[in-house]
């Protein structure tokens, strides 16, 4: 059976955010190896830019999911379909709270805000005790968010193991785009 395929939109920002992200959790775990200095400088500005960027990348991708709800797949489960359903979610909220508390603590240095080299607002004022608590919280959610993407690619390996690919409905390809 041809399993129901994400339509052409939702399929091009998922690898497209996929990638990004796996870029900005390499960058941002690279930064402490660092020491200081104007390479530590510019892969920290690079980092911020990025993360903005999927920040905005993920608005794209939740109002486009609007128009565009995801085809059910009906080969798995009632709770197969919840628990992927809940996964999912969970993986949204924290490609929000990761940029957030990412932009929250940058907030709150002497350092401006840039956005690939355009100053843009800060949300904050220059605060050592706020900085610290939203970096260690960005910490925490972007490792939250690593656990997470781990398993979610645990339960493509799971679902073709158990013979019900679930990946072709997230690639490009010629037949059952977005029906069943
Ligand atoms: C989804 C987007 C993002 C992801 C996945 C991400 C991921 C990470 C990771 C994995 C780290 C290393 C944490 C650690 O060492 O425990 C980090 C550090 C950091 N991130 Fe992000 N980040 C994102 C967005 C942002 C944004 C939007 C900003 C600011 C505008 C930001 C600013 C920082 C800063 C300042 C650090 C700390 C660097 C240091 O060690 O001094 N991040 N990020
Ligand atoms: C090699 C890595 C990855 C593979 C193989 C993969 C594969 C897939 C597949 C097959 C689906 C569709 C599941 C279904 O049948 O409904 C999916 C959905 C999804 N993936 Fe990934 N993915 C990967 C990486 C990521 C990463 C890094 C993120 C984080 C940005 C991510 C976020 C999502 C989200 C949020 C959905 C739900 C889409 C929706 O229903 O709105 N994926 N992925």
């Amino acid at each position: 059976m041809i399993p129901a395929r994400y339509d052409p939109g939702a399929i091009a920002l998922h690898w497209v955010h996929a990638i990004l992200i796996a870029v900005l959790i390499f960058i941002g775990l690279s930064i402490d190896g660092l020491p200081s200095g104007p390479e530590r400088s510019s892969t920290i500005a690079l980092h911020k830019s990025l993360g903005i960027t999927a920040f905005l990348l993920l608005l794209l991708r939740l109002a486009w999911r609007r128009r565009h709800p995801p085809p059910a797949d009906e080969r798995l489960s009632t709770l197969q379909q919840r628990l992927a359903r809940y996964g999912h979610r969970a993986v949204y909220l924290l490609l929000v709270l990761t940029p957030l508390s990412g932009y929250l603590s940058s907030s709150f240095t002497k350092y401006p805000m840039r956005f690939f080299g355009y100053v843009i607002p800060k949300a904050g004022w220059p605060d050592e005790a706020l900085n610290a608590l939203f970096g260690a919280a960005h910490s925490l959610f972007a490792w939250t968010l690593l656990v997470l993407i781990v398993m979610h690619v645990g339960a493509v390996i799971l679902h073709w193991l158990q013979g019900v690919p679930v990946l072709p409905r997230m690639l490009p390809g010629r037949h059952g785009s977005g029906r069943r």
